[in-house]
């Protein structure tokens, strides 16, 4: 088992689409155990094969601090519901972030180390970390979704993307039509999202004033 050097965009293999994985080998078996150590040193959340380097439809996602890392042969998105926009990293680009647009749940089919079939459904943090990694297999990188007016933003270094649990609820009174507006923003938000939602909150209010 041994860590290996994570490639940094614009490196050209990370614009390169992977292979997909015929028999799960010895070659694969110690790509996969790397993989883990090496996502596990970076501390990241997510590895594609092709960010070490090697164009094989692998990857690797570590979905809770304290859960073991996930490896993922041969995965596919097969269904994509909702948008929100999230904070986003990627090891690839070490020190930068950026605000992209991702689904709210995915399902996806992959093959497990045993060659178990699987299906999942996803939401929250896995289904962000699906989509991104799935993208690297195809050659498609994070700055590829930011959103129109998103420029990539470079972070403390010892940033990490995370998220907070938050419920912004706001109420607007409609004194006209005597109706009342509930909306909730945010539920799991990164913290570039919880500014926003903070703002949207400030001009529902001005527009509560406004009808008093
Ligand atoms: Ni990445």
């Amino acid at each position: 088992m041994s860590i290996r050097p994570i490639l940094t965009f614009p490196n050209s293999i990370l614009r390169k689409r992977a292979e997909p994985v015929k028999k799960i080998d010895d070659d694969i078996m110690n790509l996969i155990k790397d993989m883990k150590h090496t996502l596990t040193e970076a501390s990241g959340v997510g590895l594609a094969a092709n960010q070490v380097g090697v164009l094989k439809r692998v990857i690797v996602i570590s979905n809770a601090p304290e859960s073991d890392i996930v490896a993922y042969i041969n995965p596919e998105i097969t269904n994509r519901k909702g948008k929100r926009s999230v904070s986003e990293g990627c090891l690839s680009f070490p020190g930068y972030s950026g605000i992209v647009t991702r689904s709210i749940s995915v399902s996806a089919r992959y093959i497990d180390e045993a060659g178990g079939k699987i299906k999942i459904t996803a939401s929250d943090l896995l289904s962000q970390a699906l989509e991104h990694e799935i993208d690297h297999l195809n050659g498609i990188l994070f700055l590829d979704h930011l959103r129109d007016h998103e420029k990539l933003s470079s972070v403390n270094p010892e940033y990490r993307p995370h998220t907070h649990d938050i419920n912004v609820s706001v109420k607007v009174q409609d004194n006209k039509n005597k109706s009342e507006y509930n909306k909730k923003l945010y539920t799991k938000v990164g913290i570039d999202d919880l500014k926003i939602a903070l703002e949207r909150a400030d001009i529902l209010k001005d527009l509560e004033q406004s009808n008093d």
